[in-house]
């Protein structure tokens, strides 16, 4: 019912990127080159495809990553109106008013038309993993306050299982090792991101290897552990828009 078609050609494709990437020869590191070329291609691609849903006049939510760095270039380039941006993390906010775009707090701009930001994986039901960059918590508020989330996202990224990509968690310091304990009860492998703050001062843990066959019930648990800020589970929010980028253009799937 609910499944990508293309599925199995782009992890086939991504497999045979990652293991090309990891053969120590001139030949793979060109071929890895080429990859990162084409995944980068694919970003740009998709950050175009997304700026159809830039409302002229209004306020814009925008969120973080190198996706979003293809995006903020594409704003920069075409310049659209705004009464400004609500930025998901201190980089982004860096990179708008370098281009010259205002950003105000959530609290002042209140609800947003349309929020744009990446991911680190999709499903079906756009359903997502997010927080590889560590802003989930901020982009969980501004996702949580935008009337349109729109993700923008490469083909690599679509699985039809949540958690092939370890799922990030905001904790409070002093509940880290009672909520990594947690998360070994619920069968996942807990590891801190080493050396990492997020932008609000917390922790992040990285959770390998977790069954989520019910996100939105995973989020839910993982939300009532003490000591939890937010988990990078987009299950009860999930995106409207998804416009995935691969290496015929970029497709736009609504849910
Ligand atoms: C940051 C995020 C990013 O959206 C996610 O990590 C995707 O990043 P990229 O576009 O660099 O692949 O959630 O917290």
């Amino acid at each position: 019912m609910f499944a990508w078609a293309p599925i199995s050609l782009a992890l086939d494709r991504h497999r045979r990127a990652r293991s090309a990437s990891q053969t120590a020869t001139l030949h793979s590191v060109t071929n890895a080159g080429i990859e990162m070329n084409k995944q980068e291609a694919q970003k740009r691609a998709a950050a175009e495809a997304a700026y159809e849903y830039v409302r002229q006049g209004e306020y814009l939510g925008v969120g973080t990553g190198s996706t979003v760095s293809h995006f903020i270039d594409v704003l920069a380039e075409r310049r659209p109106t705004l009464k400004g941006c609500v930025s998901s993390s201190q980089v982004t906010t860096d990179r708008l008013r370098k281009a010259g775009f205002d950003v105000e707090e959530l609290n002042y701009s209140g609800d947003l038309p349309a929020y744009v930001d990446g991911a680190d994986e999709v499903n079906p039901h756009l359903e997502l993993i997010k927080g590889g960059g560590g802003a989930l918590t901020r982009e969980k508020i501004i996702a949580g306050s935008s009337r349109q989330f729109v993700c923008m996202v490469d083909a690599s990224k679509q699985v039809e299982r949540l958690g092939r990509f370890p799922l990030p968690v905001e904790v409070i310091d002093m509940g880290r090792s009672s909520v990594a304990r947690a998360l070994v009860r619920m069968g996942g492998n807990p590891e801190l991101r080493e050396g990492f703050r997020s932008d609000n001062g917390h922790p992040i843990i990285d959770v390998y290897n977790l069954d989520i066959g019910n996100p939105i019930a995973m989020e839910e648990e993982i939300n009532n552990l003490p000591g939890v800020v937010a988990v990078g589970l987009f299950a009860r929010r999930p995106a409207d828009i998804l416009i995935v980028a691969g290496k015929d253009g970029a497709q736009t799937i609504t849910r």
